[in-house]
């Protein structure tokens, strides 16, 4: 997309973070935005700061895990602004990936709410054959771990890469981005004020994922400034750029893996155990 004034942004997970930062950027511009999250008192008081940056914006509360909310969002933005051309799938959670359920719900925030983003917006964008659409992955997608979060990263870097052959190879003028960051400023590390009442799990968390915890809040501390974020993804908007890698040495800590994966190499085992016996936790993922 060229010029992004007068046009209208929905970005969900809007409420904080990243995506807070992307909806105050795309204001910025000059775009109408569509706050959308989950959580109602952030939610409103994030949609009232950026109308007092004189942006005309609302905020319409919803779960990004259930189609039929995200179906009601985009009928809402369609209600009061009559076009959607930018669409940011950035909600998201992060756990402990103790039980099941949190599986489910990492999952069905972090993928399938990527996926009904996809089917909910797309097609208004295909059939205006103009917009364009970011997911929010993250360098978590790259990093392989077991448990819920890098699996559900993994799949959005995977339909975000395979949607953008599809869009090309349709000769589309929808461009489509796939955000990965490496760690940033933001409240993931407190996404369990999120976690509905159905997710059970132990009420102590195992030493390996409480030290990953831990490494999730340090490392977000001292984290990039979500605004840096906003201003590249902006970028990648206006130059149809797929991929945004906010933290660049994050990128080139991956090179060693993806050459050993071409030469068919197994990677060096990572300790799970470490000098005192005690089990590692995964490589913090963000
Ligand atoms: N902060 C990092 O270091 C980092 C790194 C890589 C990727 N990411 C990704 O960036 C995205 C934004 O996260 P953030 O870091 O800004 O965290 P954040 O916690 O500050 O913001 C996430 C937002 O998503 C909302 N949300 C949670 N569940 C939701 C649901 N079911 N429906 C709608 N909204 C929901 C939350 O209320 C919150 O406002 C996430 O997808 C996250 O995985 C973050």
């Amino acid at each position: 997309m060229d010029a992004l004034d007068g046009k209208t942004a929905v970005v969900t997970g809007a409420a904080s973070g990243i995506g807070r930062a992307l909806a105050e950027r795309f204001g910025r511009s000059g775009m109408r935005v569509v706050l959308a999250d989950i959580e109602a008192r952030r939610l409103d008081e994030a949609t009232e700061a950026i109308r007092a940056l004189g942006v005309d914006a609302i905020g319409v509360r919803t779960d990004v895990a259930d189609p039929s909310s995200v179906e009601a969002l985009r009928d809402a933005a369609l209600s009061v602004f009559g076009a959607v051309h930018v669409v940011c799938n950035n909600a998201g959670v992060g756990d402990r990936s103790e039980t099941l359920d949190e599986w489910e719900w990492v999952m069905g925030v972090n993928f399938w709410g990527v996926v009904h983003g996809m089917r909910t917006f797309l097609p208004l964008l295909v059939d205006q054959d103009e917009g364009h659409l970011v997911n929010t992955a993250s360098m978590s997608g790259f990093m392989p771990a077991y448990g819920s979060y890098a699996a559900s990263k993994f799949a959005v870097v995977g339909i975000t890469e395979g949607a953008y052959h599809q869009l090309g190879s349709r000769g589309s003028a929808v461009g489509i981005s796939c955000l990965c960051p490496g760690f940033i400023a933001t409240d993931i590390g407190a996404a369990d004020r999120n976690r509905p009442d159905w997710v059970t799990r132990p009420v102590e968390p195992t030493p390996a994922a409480a030290r990953r915890l831990a490494a999730i809040v340090d490392g977000t501390a001292a984290g990039l400034d979500p605004a840096h974020v906003a201003d590249l993804v902006q970028q990648a908007i206006v130059d149809r750029r797929l991929w945004v890698f906010p933290n660049p040495e994050a990128v080139e800590a991956q090179r060693a893996r993806f050459e050993a994966i071409l030469a068919g190499v197994n990677p060096p085992i990572r300790p799970t155990l470490d000098a005192n016996g005690l089990e590692v936790p995964d490589r913090p993922s963000s």
